[in-house]
């Protein structure tokens, strides 16, 4: 690990959102440590990212696994970012929705991104920056209760740890992404793809580079005494012009 080098842990950096955050905190000038439960494709993607001389170390592990984050955050040697992305997803009716589902998707959206801000917060000093990464959908949305539900407590979470956590010097503040062309935005039926898109003012997906850039304001360390607040990066459909 370079020294004076600011330390970022990404959650979810396998892919997508999670994988472009990495990127772009490389652009300016972390040191990344990339999290992911699905070996493949972080391994491969991290890799590829050191054989190009980034500072980059991953981590096979899932944020709901409370002994392997705290050994994780115990092993570095500071903690200046921590981007909590990682998520599951999945699109349904009510009426179909189980409590399985419900409890699989609090599991991970919420407690999951509970534990791994606890443990890093507890190693963190004065100055550093947590960043959630929400949903727009924790405003509403059809056919995916246990999402929204989830990502309505990521908001509480964010707002709950930026009062607690002000005190001790701690930002804390969440991203709220629209739809966004990723692996999660591919798991949905094509028609049901076309339907969400139609309803965005500007008739067009975000790309993971532009939630990444949100990201990184907050992450960033010349960004100060700002937190408990909500980015939503959305192509402007939280306006209400559109139905959701
Ligand atoms: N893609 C979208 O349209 C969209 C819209 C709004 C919000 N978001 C949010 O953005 C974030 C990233 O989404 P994405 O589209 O890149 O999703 P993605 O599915 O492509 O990537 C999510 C990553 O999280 C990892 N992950 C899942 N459970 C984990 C766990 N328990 N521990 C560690 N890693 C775990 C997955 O393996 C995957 O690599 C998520 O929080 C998601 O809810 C995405």
């Amino acid at each position: 690990m370079v020294a004076n080098r600011e330390v970022a842990i990404v959650t979810g950096a396998g892919r997508g959102i999670g994988l472009s955050t990495t990127k772009r905190l490389l652009e300016d000038g972390f040191h990344v440590v990339m999290v992911d439960v699905n070996e493949d494709p972080l391994t491969s993607n991290a890799e590829a990212l050191r054989a190009a001389g980034n500072p980059v170390e991953h981590h096979v592990l899932s944020i709901t696994d409370r002994p392997a984050v705290k050994a994780l955050v115990e092993s570095l040697p500071r903690i200046d970012v921590l981007v909590n992305n990682a998520a599951i997803f999945w699109d349904g009716k009510f009426d179909d929705v189980t409590e399985d589902d419900f409890r699989k998707m609090y599991e991970v959206n919420v407690i999951g991104a509970f534990v791994i801000a606890q443990e890093a917060a507890r190693r963190m000093e004065r100055g550093a920056r947590i960043v959630n990464v929400a949903s727009r959908a924790y405003l509403a949305g059809y056919a995916h209760s246990p999402y929204i539900t989830s990502k309505a407590g990521s908001v509480g979470l964010t707002r709950a740890m930026a009062i607690d956590l002000a005190e001790r010097g701690i930002m804390v503040n969440s991203v709220a992404p629209g739809l966004v062309e990723t692996d999660m935005f591919r798991t949905l039926t094509p028609e049901r793809q076309q339907e969400l898109i139609a309803k965005q003012p500007t008739r067009e997906l975000g790309q993971p580079e532009d939630i990444a850039n949100g990201i990184a304001f907050f992450a960033s360390p010349r960004t100060r005494n700002i937190t408990g607040q909500i980015l939503t990066l959305d192509g402007g459909r939280s306006m209400g012009l559109t139905l959701y």
